[in-house]
């Protein structure tokens, strides 16, 4: 599989990049950064970083500043200040791409045409201009996969919504609206079921080596703000786990219908909004925020013990 990653690195997004470079059905063809949990500069910096750590160099572009239309909010309350959890270390080896990680989507996809799939582990504001930038996107990427939202479950970042679709809650709604063909919502619905334990994180602090010894670093800060927050030394693995589904749907079972985002709830805006009800498609519905919308696949059950055996092998090699 042929990836362009879009990523907030971010100590779950570094996890992902650890755990994409470990399959070999994987390729990481471009990286883009998104203001997210940390702003976007860094956020490229950190995927270089990390992807150094790992041994690949693909192109790292930096990504939107901001969200398409509110001010900047960022997480390092969750990630850290170098939002590595304080492992970041020294400036990367690597370079920057030049040009902006929307262009870079665009121009991968049309030289591309339905061989790559865009793994979103960020708030949607790239994703979104790039669909601004090329209208037909939809029809050029082989498929999407988004980390996001909460459909049936609490948010995380607000009790309605998760962090990447609060951090842009138009660029979410205007993706979800899009009509990609094939996209995968991978939400809190799926990944807060990925949430390791003591005994899981005790065992990954067993593995030695240059990849172990870094996650384990940054697990240990992830561990630190889920005791402040849940009273436990635990984390949830959402962008792993979003990777995870992508090279394997048989890791989820999935719900499939169309999606919106709330924009003007005062209290809500970044929720999805989507209807659950068990009624005929031609029964009366009087508002529906994703009426004429290509139906998304939202993942549910997970085989969280199959992942989480493949998260750790992947922290071993
Ligand atoms: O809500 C979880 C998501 O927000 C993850 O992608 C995490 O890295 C943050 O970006
Ligand atoms: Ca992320």
């Amino acid at each position: 599989m042929r990836i362009i990653l879009d990523t907030d690195p971010g100590v779950d997004d570094a996890l992902a990049i650890m755990y994409l470079a470990a399959q070999e059905d994987a390729e990481i063809v471009a990286v883009g950064s998104v203001h997210g949990n940390v702003p976007a500069p860094l956020g490229a910096l950190n995927a270089l970083r990390v992807l150094d750590l790992v041994g690949l160099d693909p192109p790292v572009t930096v990504g939107a500043a901001k969200p398409l239309a509110q001010p900047l909010q960022t997480a390092e309350f969750v990630h850290g200040d170098d939002g590595l959890g304080g492992h970041a270390g020294p400036p990367p080896r690597g370079s920057l791409a030049p040009g902006s990680a929307a262009e870079q989507i665009v121009r991968l996809a049309r030289a591309n045409p339905g061989e790559l799939t865009l793994l979103a582990l960020g708030p949607l504001t790239n994703v979104a201009l790039a669909v601004l930038l090329e209208p037909d996107l939809p029809d050029l990427l082989r498929s999407v996969v988004v980390m996001g939202g909460a459909v049936t479950v609490p948010g995380n970042i607000t009790p309605y919504a998760d962090a990447n679709f609060y951090h842009d809650p138009e660029a979410a709604d205007l993706v979800l609206g899009a009509g990609f063909p094939e996209l995968v919502l991978v939400g809190l619905d799926a990944t807060e079921q990925a949430r390791v334990g003591a005994d899981w994180l005790n065992a990954l602090s067993e593995l030695s080596g240059p990849r172990a010894d870094f996650a384990n670093k940054l697990l240990d800060h992830y561990g630190q703000f889920y005791s402040t927050m849940f009273g436990e030394h635990s984390c949830t693995l959402h962008d792993p786990l979003a990777a995870a589904i992508m090279l394997d749907s048989k890791l989820a079972g999935y719900r499939t219908m169309p999606l919106g985002v709330e924009l003007t709830g005062t209290h809500t805006r970044g929720q999805v909004v989507s209807d659950l009800r068990s009624i005929s498609s031609d029964a009366y519905i009087s508002t529906n925020a994703g009426a004429g919308r290509v139906p998304i696949k939202v993942a549910e059950k997970v085989d969280v013990p199959t992942f989480l055996d493949q998260m750790f092998n992947s922290l071993k090699s």
